[in-house]
């Protein structure tokens, strides 16, 4: 179901404000409504503010025309970041009702018209639309399925732009590796700089929603992978890419085996 700002009034008086923002309690985007904070004691300080404020210029400052799909809206920070820059279309999609009710309070209090829709990453061929700009941010730790989500993307929404952010742990190096290995050869594997994906069985940071956090190299190889090319990385753990060749697992099928020859001709 597509829901909209609705009829984008004032939102609730001043007053009343605080106890709506308060009735949608927690909230993980500090939004600033007028003059009200969502969440003046998260535990990573005016959260996503200050990491917006480190990229918010390495995107056009002028979105006029352009369609933005922002994945993981949340309260919609930067779904309503997007429309301020005059974006024609910003839709966001997230699983949770309960922030997507906090976006859409968000929306109608600031009067930016957002489209919300209840959708996961792994659902967004149901959009049945590419996007110029695609919002992909602080989702892939949270999936039990991360580079499926990414090549689902790249086939089905990405237009142009994806803006990408996660959180990474482990080395910060990257490794030059050849495209292959004998097999006998193991040790690259442990060097700190090879693309690897940290497992988390039950719960990191109290959070069970953590699946998966990559360390730098693995992010920017995943990325790759599922058919992006990496054009910068204007804040740590932000990269822009377009789109680039098709996702690797595309149409993915085993190479044919080597045949070995039993020495019989087949009759
Ligand atoms: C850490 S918050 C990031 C919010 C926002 N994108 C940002 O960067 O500030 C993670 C968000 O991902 C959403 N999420 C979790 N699983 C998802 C899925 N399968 N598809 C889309 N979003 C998902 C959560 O509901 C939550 O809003």
């Amino acid at each position: 179901m597509s829901e909209t700002g609705e009829a984008l009034g004032a939102g609730p008086e001043t007053d009343d404000l605080r106890s709506a923002i308060d009735a949608l309690a927690p909230w993980f985007h500090n939004l600033e409504l007028r003059g009200v904070r969502t969440a003046p004691d998260h535990f990573l300080g005016d959260y996503p503010a200050f990491k917006w404020r480190r990229f918010a210029e390495a995107l056009p400052a002028d979105l006029s025309g352009r369609t933005v799909l922002d994945i993981g809206c949340n309260a919609g920070f930067y779904a309503l970041e997007m429309k301020r820059r005059g974006a024609a279309r910003v839709v966001g999609i997230d699983p949770d009702p309960r922030y997507l009710a906090q976006a859409r309070l968000a929306a109608r209090v600031t009067g930016l018209d957002i489209e919300l829709r209840q959708l996961s990453v792994y659902d967004v061929g149901a959009l049945a639309e590419r996007f110029d700009i695609v919002l992909f941010m602080g989702v892939l730790y949270h999936l039990r399925h991360p580079l499926l989500a990414l090549d689902l993307i790249r086939e089905h929404v990405a237009g142009d732009l994806l803006v990408f952010q996660s959180m990474q742990r482990g080395s910060m190096m990257r490794a030059q590796l050849p495209p292959d290995h004998d097999f006998k050869q193991a040790a690259h594997f442990a060097l700190p700089g090879y693309p690897k994906l940290h497992f988390i069985e039950e719960r990191y940071a109290g959070d069970p929603t953590n699946w998966w956090v990559p360390n730098r190299a693995c992010v920017e190889a995943m990325l790759r992978s599922s058919g992006f090319a990496i054009l910068g990385q204007p804040e740590a753990e932000v990269y822009l890419c377009r789109c680039a060749g098709p996702p690797a697992g595309e149409g993915a099928v085993y190479p044919p085996r080597p045949s070995f020859s039993t020495g019989e001709e087949p009759a």
